[in-house]
């Protein structure tokens, strides 16, 4: 077989075999009756696992792109006759729409077909390549905890919470009938307006708020009032993964555009972008603010495509020592932007509670998916979560939060420049609850061995590798400090830097 398979650095390897053997099979680069070859061959040509290699084979088994032979191989079925032979539209479809990586309907040559319900293959594909991000070790066997993105469960204001829930379930017995407004209720719409505008800089009216279940929800709504499956979405790379699978899931194609120290290059925009999707405030992972100049350029291009742009504010209230910059919300003179924005880290994210702030422009289309889809929040945490923005308890509680985060942030950058100043530099960032970190060229291990290593040490750390949809990968770490106290950082540290060997 004389196809070359390029992979991805991470994830989503199954699809990238199958999509490029059934865009060989589907354009005739593998000739009918071609022999592909043993999955453990190829599995070991491409340094994967086997398993790997059969479902991309599974795959094309199952929509009739291949076929087995019991003991002598997997062949190259004979699609193109089959087309020429009377293939219906759905066949033609298909394939055009496995070359484009774009859902289309069930083959008639699936032999599952008749036996079992299965997803299309958009879908079915981005399913099987779902690894996630690094899976939870046992949290007993974690000593220092330096895991990303998440807040100190310890800081949630709980009798607070605890108060307003109890008030509001007693005030409103017997419950809530009906469902409630689709874009959230009408105190909470008013609360947050008064929030953003007064911590964000972000001029809205309740009109423009919808309250959602988190960010990964407001964005979902954002792209199908916004995106046919083919148009193009542009995403900072490296990213946040689970933003680029809802793009995926809707059939977007998307392209990764690199981010330096000013943030997204807008310079590398691809001119069909329909949409922008950027963390200006902290850019996820790596950490830097977008600077003033880079966010009116993307506004200027945006305005210029005709594009919208998505602002994913998602850990901004936690700042520290720096003026924020002006949000691209406030700056948007053309109605292009949503800002996007989330309580996971400011409350809990189990909470799922969030918002997004957007224009007049797309108010209709978004009530009209929150009613169809009726996945509204309940009303009961909605209230509370007004009053605790009204009240001041919210603003209050986040000053301490901010408090707590500064010291943690001041502490393990100034213990990882001590104690690893050889093996890692860390990127100067201001905000959020984590701090990343590239290795240093010389450094002899990768990031995900040395995460590996840290694991098995009791330390949890993130490599940066699955932030990237494309090699090169940078060689860093990610180093959240929302879970672990001030006064483990040292030791933690400490750890860190006798797994690599830097210790001083
Ligand atoms: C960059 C980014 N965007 C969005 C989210 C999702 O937030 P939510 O929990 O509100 O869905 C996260 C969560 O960690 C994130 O890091």
């Amino acid at each position: 077989m004389d196809v070359h398979i390029s992979l991805p650095p991470r994830g989503a390897r199954t699809t990238a075999i199958h999509r490029q053997l059934a865009s060989a099979i589907v354009d005739g680069v593998l000739a009918p009756g071609a022999r592909l070859p043993a999955t453990r061959e190829l599995a070991a040509e491409l340094g994967v696992a086997r398993t790997t290699v059969s479902a991309a084979y599974d795959r094309l088994l199952a929509e009739g792109l291949v076929e087995a032979r019991v003991g002598a191989g997997t062949f190259v079925a004979d699609v193109r006759a089959a087309a020429a032979g009377g293939a219906t539209t759905t066949d033609r479809a298909e394939a055009r729409s496995i070359r484009q990586g774009i859902s289309g309907s069930h083959s008639p040559a699936d032999p599952c077909t008749a036996a079992a319900l299965h997803p299309i293959p958009l879908i079915a594909e981005l399913a099987a390549d779902d690894d996630g991000l690094a899976p939870d070790p046992a949290p007993d066997r974690i000593r220092w905890d330096f895991a990303g993105g998440s807040p100190d469960p310890t800081l949630f204001p709980h009798a607070d919470w605890r108060r307003l829930i109890a008030h509001h379930l007693r005030a409103t017995s017997p419950y809530p009938g009906g469902y409630g407004d689709p874009t959230g209720l009408l105190e909470l719409r008013v609360a947050i307006a008064r929030h953003v505008r007064l911590s964000r800089a972000v001029a809205a009216e309740p009109d423009d708020v919808h309250v959602t279940l988190g960010a990964q929800h407001g964005l979902g709504l954002i792209a199908r009032a916004l995106l046919r499956p083919g148009d193009t979405v542009a995403v900072e790379e490296p990213g946040y993964p689970p933003v680029r699978a809802i793009f995926a899931s809707l059939g977007a194609r998307i392209e990764h555009v690199p981010v330096d120290a000013e943030g997204l290059r807008v310079d590398l925009l691809p001119p069909r972008a329909r949409l922008v999707y950027a963390t200006p405030s902290h850019q996820f992972p790596l950490g830097m603010p977008m600077t003033t100049p880079r966010r009116l350029a993307l506004l200027a291009w945006a305005e210029r495509h005709g594009a919208a742009v998505v602002e994913d504010d998602y850990d901004s209230e936690f700042r520290y020592g720096t003026r924020p910059l002006d949000s691209l919300h406030s700056l948007d003179r053309a109605g292009r932007v949503i800002h996007l924005a989330t309580f996971s880290k400011s409350l809990a994210p189990g909470l799922r509670l969030g918002f997004l702030v957007a224009p007049p422009s797309l108010r209709a289309a978004l009530r009209f998916l929150q009613r169809t889809e009726r996945m509204s929040a309940d009303p009961v945490p909605q209230a509370a979560l007004a009053d605790l923005l009204d009240t001041g308890v919210f603003a209050a509680r986040a000053r301490r939060s901010r408090r707590i985060y500064a010291e943690r942030h001041r502490l393990l950058t100034a213990e990882l420049g001590e104690r690893m100043p050889d093996a890692l530099r860390v990127i100067p960032s201001h905000a959020g609850l984590h701090l990343t970190a590239y290795l240093d060229a010389a450094f002899p291990r990768t990031a995900p061995r040395l995460a590996e290593l840290a694991a098995a040490a009791g330390i949890r750390v993130t490599a940066l590798d699955p932030f990237y949809a494309r090699a090169p990968t940078a060689n860093g770490l990610l180093l959240g400090f929302g879970r672990i106290p001030a006064a483990d950082i040292p030791a933690g540290v400490a750890a860190l830097a006798r797994v690599t060997g830097s210790a001083r």
